[in-house]
C-alpha cells in the first residue's frame, strides 16, 4: 500500500487542476460532493516570482480546501525554485509541479509538457524544488512527448528517486493534445514495478462511478484524478464515492442542479467580482445542464447575461418553467 503524502482515505478521488475552470469556488462544490483531494490551477513560477496579482490570487485556498496542492508550471531552475518557494509559505499540503500541459503557449516556453523531451533535465529540475522547500512534492505528467517517445516507466522511478511524493499520469503524450482516448497501460506498468512505493494516481477520461471504478480495478492506481467530467457536474464525485462503496448511481433532480449552480455562481462573484465571476461560470452551464430537453434557450440567457442578478433570475424561472425533471 503506497502512503500518500497527506491524509486522505484509502482510494482517493482527485479533481484534476484546470485552468480557469477549477477556482475556489468549484473546488469548494467538488469537495462537498466527494472529492477527496483538490490542487490550484497551474501558475505560472515566471509570474509568480514577479509577483503578479492574478497568479498570487490563484494560490489562494480555505482551510476546508484540504488536502490541497498549489500548482506551478516553468521552465527556468531560479524561477521554479522561488516559486516553489512562495507557493510553500502560503502552506499547502503539498507542490505539484506540472510537466505535462501541452498547450502551445506553455510548450513554446519550454515549460510543461515541453519537459518530455530533455528528461535529465525535467528530473534535475525537480530535485531542485524538491531541496528548496519543506512541503511533499509531486508531480503531474504524461505518458511522454509522442507515440515514439513514452519514457514515463523509467521516469517514475527517477522522480521516486529524487525525492518525488506522488506521481500523477495522464494517459496521453504531449502530441495526443486531448484527442483518442486515454491509454492506461503504462499506468498500470508503473503499479507493477516493485521498486514503486510512491502512490500512482491516473487520470484520463474518467467519465463517471463504472470507469473509475474499472481503473481501479484493472490498473492497480492508487487513486484517480476527473477532470473535464466534472465540468459543471460536481456530481461525478458522489457517483464515484457510491460505486466504489457498492452503492446506486445518485440522482440529482433539476432543482439540486440549480441550487448547487447558484451556489457556485454566488462563490465564485464573492471570491473574483461580479463580472470574473459571471463571465467565468459560463464554462460551467453546458454541464449542469447537460441532457435537459428544450433547455437551449435558457442556456443561451445564461451564456449572454452580465450580472449576477441577471443569471440568478434567469436560473430561478428556470425551476418553473422545468421543475419535472
Ligand atoms: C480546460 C482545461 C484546463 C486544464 N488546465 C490544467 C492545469 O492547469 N494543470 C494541469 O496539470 N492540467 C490541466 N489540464 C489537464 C487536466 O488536469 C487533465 O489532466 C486532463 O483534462 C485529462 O483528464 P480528463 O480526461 O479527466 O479531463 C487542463 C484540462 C482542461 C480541459
Amino acid at each position: 500500500m503506497s502512503h500518500f503524502p497527506f491524509a486522505t482515505t484509502d482510494y482517493p478521488v482527485f479533481l484534476a487542476p484546470m485552468e480557469d475552470v477549477t477556482d475556489a469556488s468549484f473546488r469548494r462544490i467538488c469537495k462537498d460532493f466527494g472529492a477527496d483531494v483538490l490542487i490550484s490551477e497551474f501558475v505560472s513560477s515566471d509570474a509568480l516570482v514577479r509577483e503578479v496579482d492574478k497568479s498570487l490570487k490563484k494560490m489562494a485556498f480555505s482551510e476546508s480546501e484540504r488536502p490541497f496542492g498549489i500548482q506551478i508550471f516553468g521552465h527556468d531552475e531560479q524561477s521554479l525554485r522561488g516559486a516553489a518557494e512562495i507557493a510553500a509559505a502560503r502552506q499547502p499540503d503539498f507542490i505539484d509541479i506540472n510537466w505535462g500541459c501541452p498547450v502551445k503557449k506553455v510548450v513554446g516556453k519550454g515549460a510543461g509538457a515541453a519537459m518530455l523531451r530533455d528528461i535529465p533535465k525535467l528530473v534535475r529540475l525537480t530535485e531542485g524544488i524538491v531541496k528548496a522547500v519543506p512541503l511533499p512534492v509531486t508531480v503531474k505528467t504524461r505518458l511522454g512527448w509522442d507515440e515514439l517517445h513514452k519514457p514515463i516507466v523509467d521516469l517514475a522511478e527517477m522522480l521516486q528517486d529524487v525525492g518525488v511524493r506522488m506521481l500523477t499520469v495522464h494517459g496521453r503524450t504531449r502530441s495526443q493534445m486531448y484527442s483518442g482516448q486515454a491509454d492506461w497501460t503504462l499506468i498500470g506498468e508503473i503499479k507493477r514495478n516493485p521498486r514503486i512505493t510512491i502512490p500512482i494516481v491516473g487520470n484520463g477520461d474518467v467519465d463517471g462511478g463504472e470507469r473509475a471504478l474499472e481503473v481501479r480495478n484493472l490498473y492497480g492506481v492508487d487513486g484517480v484524478m476527473v477532470g473535464r467530467a466534472a465540468i459543471g457536474n460536481p456530481f461525478v464525485f458522489k457517483e464515484i464515492k457510491n460505486f466504489f462503496e457498492g452503492k446506486e448511481r445518485p440522482e440529482f433532480s433539476f432543482a439540486d442542479r440549480v441550487s448547487t449552480c447558484l451556489r457556485q455562481l454566488q462563490t465564485a462573484v464573492e471570491i473574483k467580482g461580479e463580472r470574473t465571476g459571471v463571465l467565468e461560470m459560463r464554462r460551467h452551464y453546458a454541464g449542469y445542464f447537460k441532457g435537459i430537453p428544450h433547455f437551449k434557450e435558457t442556456r443561451v440567457k445564461l451564456m449572454t447575461a452580465l450580472t449576477l442578478a441577471e443569471c440568478q433570475s434567469i436560473l430561478l424561472n428556470s425551476l418553473e418553467h422545468f421543475a419535472v425533471h
